[in-house]
């Protein structure tokens, strides 16, 4: 059977069915999804089941896997795969088999903080709370929200260099080995322009990372402050976002480098979790 591919009623997103994963894909297939991924940014496949190996197997065909950031647990969650990633609530003999816990992710890109961040993620959901605790993920279209951005902010964005923050996860917890910033000039972490270009397309999307701890350089920090604030508040509007109510089976992909995500709180008495790839970039941001 064939790939079948439906646009989403939102500002980004397609969902492509017709074929189980888990099963090598072909060269032309490879190309359909990276074509999809490219044009919608979050490719939503349901109804999958794959194992860890398969997993990497599938992320593989799209790049080299670039494996998890540093976590507040200073180990791997999957010892026989470092490359794959756990995000989860559960806690098990007292430890946690997984990232980020129960509560709100905030909007980021992933790893933005490293000098090449990966191009690609992939997000795979083997067990979901029911529907009414939550835990819905929200991807933002950082092209649009570049295309809407009123003439002075894209004025003011211009040319303009932001750190972005390793210190902390997208749930507020410091990484193993850093030390909480106290001072926003002082961040460490990797340096991209707020307005980023697509090499291929010459697109310009904004490239805004993860709010926290972010800086302007060169700018006092009243008016770096005021310049991300207003960024961001313009950048995650709802008319530029998708909600993804997640269904276990559900593998996700989305462009790590043109969208920014974040995930709602959800019932701590319920269990969540989900194995994550992502694939290494392959440019500097410019
Ligand atoms: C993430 O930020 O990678 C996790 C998103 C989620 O838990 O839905």
């Amino acid at each position: 059977m064939s790939l079948v591919i439906k646009n989403l009623d939102a500002p980004l997103g397609a969902e492509i069915s017709g074929r189980d994963l888990s099963k090598p894909i072909a060269p032309n297939e490879v190309k359909t999804i990276e074509d999809v991924w490219r044009e919608r940014l979050v490719v939503v496949f349901h109804d999958q089941k794959l194992s860890d190996p398969q997993l990497i197997a599938f992320s593989k065909n799209f790049g080299e896997l670039d494996p998890p950031g540093p976590n507040p647990y200073g180990e791997s969650f999957l010892k026989d795969h470092p490359e794959l990633n756990v995000i989860s609530n559960v806690v098990e003999n007292g430890k946690p088999i997984g990232n980020l816990g129960d509560g709100e992710a905030v909007w980021h890109a992933d790893m933005t903080y490293v000098e090449v961040p990966p191009k690609a993620a992939m997000l795979h959901s083997l067990e979901v709370p029911p529907p009414e605790a939550g835990g819905n993920t929200y991807f933002a279209n950082m092209l649009a929200a570049y295309e809407a951005l009123p003439a002075e902010l894209k004025e003011a964005a211009k040319d303009k260099i932001a750190v972005h923050d390793a210190s902390t996860n997208s749930a507020g917890m410091l990484r193993k080995g850093y030390k909480a910033v106290k001072d926003v000039r002082e961040t460490v972490g990797a340096h991209h322009p707020l307005i980023r270009t697509e090499p291929t397309t010459g697109r310009k999307a904004l490239f805004l990372g993860r709010r926290p701890n972010a800086y302007v350089l060169g700018l006092e920090v009243s008016k770096s402050e005021a310049l991300l604030d207003a960024l961001w508040a313009h950048a995650t509007q709802p008319r530029f976002t998708l909600c993804h109510r997640w269904k276990a089976g559900d593998l996700l992909m989305w462009n790590n480098l043109s969208v920014l995500h974040r995930r709602d709180p959800f019932d701590p008495k319920t269990r969540r979790v989900m194995h994550r790839s992502q694939i290494k970039g392959n440019e500097r941001i410019h």
